[in-house]
């Protein structure tokens, strides 16, 4: 029996979608993170003013970003991702980590800003979707690239999608 080519998915091939593209997956996910950070520094501006009300409208649309943003990675975004790079472990872990983030974000949407642990509970999730961004950034996006997902495509998907979930 001939043994099957190895097509390495890591090493021989080239990225053949730039991120510049507006169209492209991972740019659109990265928009979404550079927002959702801003977001978290606003956040502490209005606590730094005290400002009960600017804290809870600031931290409703931080988890309504959030709350759209792990929705298109969960339904597009990552099972693309997981036949592409075929690595389960770290496609697990970041589920894992969605999980978490949407425990807190019930917890915030629960909670009057008034509430003593409302802030420490909105920088917890400031900072475990921080920790997220960078693996996602850092890890999954290029090994990702270096697949060759058609990234213009999934691009596509994903801003039709998020049209949908954000349509008032
Ligand atoms: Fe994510
Ligand atoms: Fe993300």
């Amino acid at each position: 029996m001939p043994t099957t080519q190895s097509t390495s998915k890591t090493t021989t091939s080239k990225i053949t979608t730039p991120r510049k593209s507006k169209t492209n997956a991972i740019k659109l996910l990265m928009d979404d993170h550079a927002k959702v950070k801003k977001l978290f520094k606003e956040f502490e501006k209005q606590c730094k003013n005290d400002d009960d009300a600017g804290k809870e409208e600031i931290a409703k649309q931080i988890c309504e970003e959030l709350t759209v943003h792990t929705q298109l990675e969960e339904e597009i975004f990552y099972p693309a991702a997981r036949e592409a790079i075929d690595d389960d472990d770290l496609m697990n872990e970041a589920l894992v980590e969605h999980g978490s983030a949407k425990e807190l974000i019930a917890q915030i949407q629960s909670m009057k800003s008034y509430d003593p642990m409302f802030v420490a509970v909105v920088r917890v999730l400031g900072e475990y979707v921080n920790h997220h961004v960078e693996e996602e950034q850092n890890e999954l996006f290029p090994k990702v690239e270096k697949t060759d997902i058609d990234l213009e495509e999934l691009g596509a998907e994903i801003a039709s999608r998020k049209d949908e979930l954000t349509k008032k």
